[in-house]
């Protein structure tokens, strides 16, 4: 059933695209942006955002526990707001976290669950959901209308976001590209994406406050800012971005504190 809806909504968005070329052409020829609006007007990501919210809330795993003991920085079982303030520093792991990992350690420590068992399926595929990405889409759109504000205050929030930042700037790989190789001028693309230039503040508030949990009509499911990072890693040929690595949540530190000051609108729309 989830299924259909994503291949009408993706449906959707070709024929938006095909049938309206003046509107398109309104949006400086963007016909990619309007057929995105169009989408977000009917957002399939809701459904991740109600299964996320029952998963929340439901009794599961070897522990039989809800996630409502769960800390993701403002205090057990809060949801609203924590979006804004991630990734921060937590006391009781020693490390900064990010939504995903910060998950991760609730579902481990309070539910039960096999750290690994929960990786393996992090990423849903058209047979199976990803709890993940539910929960992720549940928790992001919870602060819906707040501006993002990761704050910095400690000393390993600020390593995270210096290494974040080296990290972006810094080539490797076999094809010796970093993340500014793509990210780095505005009006570049690949084919017919557009290649969002992440060294301007502007841009960046805009996109990802607004992106990651995402609705991706060419996967059919949410997608999270993890699962964006796993792929641009893949696209430089690197090896597989670890799952709630230090090596990830550095780039996600860097990446929404470099967004503050952008509201939140969860969850996404993209191709
Ligand atoms: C080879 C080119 C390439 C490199 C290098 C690259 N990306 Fe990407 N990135 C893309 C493409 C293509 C997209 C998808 C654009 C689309 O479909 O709209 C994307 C999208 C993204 C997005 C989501 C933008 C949005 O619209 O919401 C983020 C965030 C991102 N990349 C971060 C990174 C980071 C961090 C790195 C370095 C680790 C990186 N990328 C390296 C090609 C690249």
């Amino acid at each position: 059933m989830i299924r259909n809806v994503g291949r009408v909504a993706a449906m959707a968005t070709v024929l938006a695209i095909t049938l309206c070329p003046a509107l398109a052409q309104d949006k400086a020829g963007n016909g990619l942006a309007v057929g995105r609006q169009m989408l977000a007007e009917d957002n399939p990501g809701e459904l991740w955002v109600e299964r996320g919210r029952r998963l929340f809330h439901e009794k599961r795993g070897p522990r039989n526990a809800s996630l409502e003991q769960c800390d993701l920085g403002e205090g057990p079982g809060v949801v609203k707001g924590v979006f804004a303030h991630l990734p921060r520093y937590f006391a009781d792991t020693g490390k900064v976290q990010d939504l995903e990992s910060r998950l991760l350690t609730c579902m481990v420590q309070l539910q039960g669950f096999k750290r690994e068992d929960i990786i393996r399926t992090r990423f849903g595929t058209l047979d199976r959901n990803s709890d993940l990405e539910a929960l992720v889409s549940y928790i992001g759109a919870a602060s819906n209308g707040m501006r993002m504000n990761v704050r910095l205050k400690h000393a390993q929030e600020r390593d995270m976001y210096k290494a974040g930042e080296y990290l972006f700037y810094r080539r490797t790989g076999p094809l010796d590209f970093a993340c500014v190789t793509c990210h780095g001028d505005s009006g570049k693309r690949i084919r017919l994406q557009e290649l969002p230039n992440m060294t301007r503040a502007e841009e960046l508030r805009e996109i990802i406050p607004t992106g990651w949990p995402a609705y991706r009509g060419t996967h059919s499911t949410v997608r999270t800012m993890q699962h964006r990072l796993y792929d641009c890693f893949w696209q430089m040929r690197l090896p597989d971005l670890g799952y709630a690595s230090d090596l990830s949540v550095a780039l996600t530190t860097y990446l929404y504190h470099s967004a503050n000051g952008g509201v939140i609108n969860l969850p996404g729309v993209r191709r």
